[in-house]
């Protein structure tokens, strides 16, 4: 950049900006997912055992849970596919403007107008996928899906030039803590009269998408392991 190579001044309010991007687009968007993740599994006890399984057997015998060893895990992965599936964080994505009239099968849309993608609703279309508003990781089993690439209807992340720029970063870091807080904890929802099909029943909606949140996790260390042996990864969560 100094070197002039590409030809733009670069201003201490772009970095500022730029910044600031990383900080509002990379720290609510993880934490939410994984939230809405931990939301359904609590609701779906068997998926939950399922993916407890696979990590905990294919892991036998480590105590620290390393980015080298998400690829052992496909399940979880098909957890966090089926979780974006069905909440994306931003159901409308960012907005476009048309550069161009453009006709689309019998709409017209004028330059310049402003113009929603309904993510929220394409992921849950019945063409595409059976019993869509049903929480099934396993569907991803067999279907390959590069995230908004090829596959346009599945798009969590958006696609096109405007996609996610931290698409894999974010994938990586939530099996990772998705796969952590599986190993090393069983839950259990805490508070009397709380029924794992009851909880989620309300949205808070911005431009990120969230669950309630009036019902609470208890994790108990499952391998009995020391603090000493986990406090890595509690710092990430405390
Ligand atoms: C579960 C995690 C995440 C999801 C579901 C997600 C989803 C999205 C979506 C839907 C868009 C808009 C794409 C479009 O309109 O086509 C976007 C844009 C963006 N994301 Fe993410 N995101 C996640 C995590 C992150 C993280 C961790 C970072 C940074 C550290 C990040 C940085 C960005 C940036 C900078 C943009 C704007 C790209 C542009 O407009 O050119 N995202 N993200």
């Amino acid at each position: 950049m100094r070197s002039g190579e590409m030809h733009l001044s670069l201003t201490i309010e772009n970095v500022k900006d730029f910044i600031l991007d990383l900080f509002l687009a990379g720290t609510d968007t993880l934490s939410t997912t994984l939230v809405w993740a931990m939301t359904e599994l609590i609701r779906h006890r068997n998926v939950m055992q399922n993916a407890q399984l696979e990590v905990r057997k294919d892991l036998n015998g480590k105590i620290r849970i390393e980015e080298g060893d998400i690829h052992k895990l496909p399940y979880i992965y098909q957890v966090i596919k089926e979780n974006l599936r069905l909440h994306p964080l931003s159901p409308l994505l960012v907005p476009r403007l048309c550069c161009e009239t453009v006709e689309l099968v019998s709409y017209t849309m004028p330059v310049e107008n402003w113009v929603e993608i309904n993510v929220w609703a394409m992921m849950r279309g019945p063409k595409y996928l059976e019993d869509p508003e049903i929480f099934l990781p396993k569907r991803f089993e067999k279907k390959a899906i590069d995230f908004g690439l090829a596959n346009f209807e599945f798009i969590p992340f958006g696609g096109g030039r405007r996609i996610c720029l931290s698409k894999s970063f974010a994938l990586a870091s939530m099996d990772l803590w998705l796969a952590q807080l599986l190993f090393y904890f069983d839950w259990e929802l805490l508070g009397e009269r709380i029924y794992p099909k009851r909880i989620m029943t309300s949205l808070c909606a911005s431009i990120v998408i969230g669950g309630n949140s009036d019902w609470r996790l208890g994790g108990l260390n499952h391998h009995r392991l020391g603090f000493e042996d986990i406090k890595g990864f509690l710092r990430i969560f405390h």
